[in-house]
């Protein structure tokens, strides 16, 4: 039995991955904002599966959410096996031209929640000797992306850190995984005004359920990084061998307007 906490539970990539984790007859934590629609996955999970489902309706970019969420789970005395910090927005334009307050918010989900809700769990999973923990970074995290330049950089961020940290505890039972998705068919895309980015388009991308189950096996596998999608990983890899310069003018001719 081990049990999952899962930010970002409510839609898209965190959603599927909570169903995934129901099927294997295990008990989760799920947190986001909306509450309501956390409740209406409760009921459908433990219906299904005969799990116990705990839901915590929590805005996880306000200062200490992370400490709230973790001493909520002490509280109720579950313990954590599997963290998957997956909630996490971005904001499409140019940077002289977008709003500071989505940014400061997504600074503070996209880097400061993942970072404490790390710390927190990590130690308990340290004196353990076990568990495992998923980051969701992204695509987004090999090169500097105009028109995206924070979210690009919070995810850069992710990457680097979920690397770090795992080299520092491999000797002690426990694996962090970065699950690196390529566009993904989500509420990301109307979360981010990025609709009529080319990247997007018009294009078919794949499901959070087919993206969920790649990261999802990850995680059990330990893997440290995980690109989903032979053309992403490939892509992902290339940018360490061309100039930066021309990485940063292909990346933005990839994510600009479409005409
Ligand atoms: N879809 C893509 O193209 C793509 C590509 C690469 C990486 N990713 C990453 O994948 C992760 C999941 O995104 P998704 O594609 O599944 O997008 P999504 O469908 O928009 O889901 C985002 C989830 O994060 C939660 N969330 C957003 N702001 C929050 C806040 N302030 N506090 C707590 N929870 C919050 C949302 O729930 P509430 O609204 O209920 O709070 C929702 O459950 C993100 O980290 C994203 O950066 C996505």
């Amino acid at each position: 039995m081990a049990t999952a906490l899962i930010t970002g539970a409510s839609n898209g990539i965190g959603l599927e991955l909570a169903k995934i984790h129901a099927a294997k007859g295990d008990d989760l934590v799920l947190v986001a904002r909306n509450k309501q629609k956390l409740d209406e996955l409760k009921s459908e999970l433990e219906a299904a599966h005969k799990v116990k489902v705990c839901t915590i309706g929590k805005d996880l970019s306000l200062p200490n959410a992370a400490k709230e969420v973790y001493d909520e789970t002490t509280r109720q005395h579950i313990r954590i096996d599997y963290l998957i910090n997956n909630a996490g927005f971005g904001d499409f334009g140019m940077f002289a031209e977008t709003d500071w307050n989505k940014e400061l918010q997504m600074i503070n989900l996209n880097i400061t929640a993942l970072t404490h809700f790390t710390k927190l769990y990590l130690q308990d999973m340290v004196k353990r000797r076990s568990g495992r923990i998923m980051n969701v970074a992204s695509t987004a995290a090999f090169q500097p992306g105009p028109t995206m330049s924070v979210y690009c950089a919070t995810k850069a961020y992710v990457l680097s850190f979920s690397e770090a940290v795992n080299n520092e505890v491999s000797d002690k039972g426990i694996t962090i995984t970065a699950l690196c998705p390529g566009p993904t068919e989500s509420g990301f895309q109307a979360a981010a005004a990025q609709e009529e980015s080319k990247i997007v388009k018009g294009k078919k991308m794949p499901s959070a359920k087919a993206v969920a189950e790649f990261g999802y096996r990850a995680m059990i596998s330990g893997k440290t990084i995980a690109i989903h999608g032979m053309m992403n990983a490939i892509l992902a890899n290339s940018v360490r061998f061309m100039p930066r310069l021309l990485v940063v003018k292909v990346t933005r001719n990839l994510l600009d307007k479409a005409q």
